[in-house]
Parts: structure tokens; sequence; C-alpha cells
């Protein structure tokens, strides 16, 4: 029976974390295997070829598992090398849409900022895909390279004055632009959006990439009769491709529970190529 299969999601790392943290909210049924490939962290920087070739791996790590959805819940590969999804036989959704369908929905000034690791920026995915459906809209992006290694070790409480500093500096040219939405494209991103909000200010919609990749999700298993129905909390397994204990230690805090047992270590190396 297919539905009780997983969903894989995957990330370079702790970030696609915030996609886990809302699909356990909205579908606590669902079994999910999660791949965060700290040992090859971070992606953003990397060249578009690299992006693919991992992607490729972690894509090819999570079918394995025979699960029934996989999400690339890392803005990067959504926006670099989603493509990757045509040589898959298992349904696939990325990031980017789901994100920019929420932004354009809650835009009065048509002006959306994004921002993401560099080389989501430097793909411009996120602006075509704004500018497809609104195309008068102005759309001010911004890399922000030094946020994924703030989140992978830790920096991410509301009072840290140098995370704080960074994100004042990445978004002031969202504030002179006077953007009303926000799309934080980066799945690390909504780990520290309480400062983002305290920066912004309350009136500036942030959108949560890892909430609508989530809501993306809930939506195509129920259109397809996927869902996970049995009546018991789903499974949740946690592969890294680095140090067990440190991504343990971040992880449970970001999930606010303890994760430690159902972390385990993976060689992603050896993995298809
Ligand atoms: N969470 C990844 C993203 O959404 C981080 C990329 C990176 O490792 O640089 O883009």
């Amino acid at each position: 029976m297919s539905y009780v299969k997983p969903i894989g999601v995957f990330d370079s790392g702790l970030g696609g974390l915030t996609v886990v943290s809302e699909l356990v909210k909205r579908l606590p049924n669902e079994n999910l295997i999660y791949f965060g490939d700290t040992g090859r962290v971070p992606y953003g920087t990397r060249s578009a070829e690299t992006i693919e070739r991992y992607a490729r791996q972690d894509e090819e790590f999570l079918a394995a598992h025979s699960v029934k959805l996989i999400i690339a819940a890392c803005g990067t590969v959504s926006s670099v090398a989603a493509h990757t999804a045509n040589d898959l036989s298992v349904p696939f959704i990325e990031v980017v849409s789901p994100a920019v369908d929420k932004a354009v929905s809650l835009t009065k000034n048509m002006k959306i900022g994004v921002i993401g690791t560099s080389a989501t920026v430097s793909s411009g995915t996120f602006e075509r895909k704004i500018c497809e459906k609104l195309p008068d809209c102005a759309v001010i992006s911004n890399a922000c390279p030094l946020l994924v290694p703030l989140v992978e070790n830790g920096w991410i409480n509301r009072d840290d004055k140098i995370t704080k500093g960074v994100l004042e500096r990445y978004l002031e040219p969202m504030r002179t632009a006077g953007v009303d939405t926000l799309i934080l494209g980066c799945t690390h991103f909504p780990v520290l959006k309480d400062i983002i909000g305290d920066i912004m200010g309350e009136e500036v919609n942030l959108v949560n990439t890892g909430e609508q990749a989530a809501i993306a999700a809930e939506k195509y298993l129920t259109q397809n009769n996927l869902l996970n129905t049995k009546a018991a909390n789903g499974t949740h397994e946690f592969y890294v491709s680095d140090r067990v204990e440190s991504f343990s230690k971040t992880a449970s805090i970001l999930l606010g529970r303890d994760i430690s047992d159902s972390v385990k270590y993976v060689d992603i190396s050896k993995i298809g190529g």
C-alpha cells in the first residue's frame, strides 16, 4: 500500500528541518526520511554542476528508501537543479514555486524581496517565476551567504548581536526599496524569522519556504489519495553525511524534541555516480 510509504526530504544540512517541522504539525501520521548533507554544506556557494551532482545523489538515496514523495527542501537545489527530478520515478516537490505563489498572493505594493544563497540569487529563478505571475512586480534580491553557517553553528537566538548585525546589513536593500513581502528563499532562513521580523517590521509579510513546501506536499498527497491514514504517529529517520552528534544537537533544538536516537550516518559519496 503506497500511502504508508515515507516522505523523503533532503537539504544540504539543517535547513530542510523547517519543512519537517511543518510536515509533522500538519501530517503527524506520516513516516519521514530526512537526509541532511552536512558533510558538503553549504551548497549555495558552489557551481551549478556540483549542486546538480549533489542533488542527484540525495534524490537517489531517498528513492532507494521507496519514498512516495521527495521534497527538495533546499532553495538552492530548487533554483538551480530542479530539472534533476525529471529523471526520477518518484513525485517531486521543490520549494520555489509554493513560496512564489504565496508571495504574489500577498503583495499589495508589487515590491517583493527575495533573500537566498548566492547560487539561488544568481540563478534568477525566484525573480523569473514571480514575473511570470506578476509582470509588473519589482523583485529585489540579495544573496546572504553568511546566514547558512550561522544557522548550522546554532547562532540562532533572537538576541544574538552578531546574527542580528549580519541580517541588518543583508536586509538594508529590502528596507530601502520598501518591499511589503519578503521571501525567505533558503530553508535555513525561517530559523531566523524572529530576528528578520524584528528588522523588517510587522507590516512586512515574511514567506516561509519551509511552511509553503509542507502545504504543497499536503495538497499533493490529499489530491492523490496518498495520505497515511493509519492512526498512529509517523516514524522519523534522519541521515547525515558527517558527524551525527553536531546535527543531532541543533536539530533537536530546532524540532523541539530529542532526536539523537534516530540520526544515522551515510556515506553519500558512495551513492550513484
Ligand atoms: N537550505 C539550503 C537552501 O535552501 C541551504 C543551501 C546551502 O547549503 O548553502 O538554499
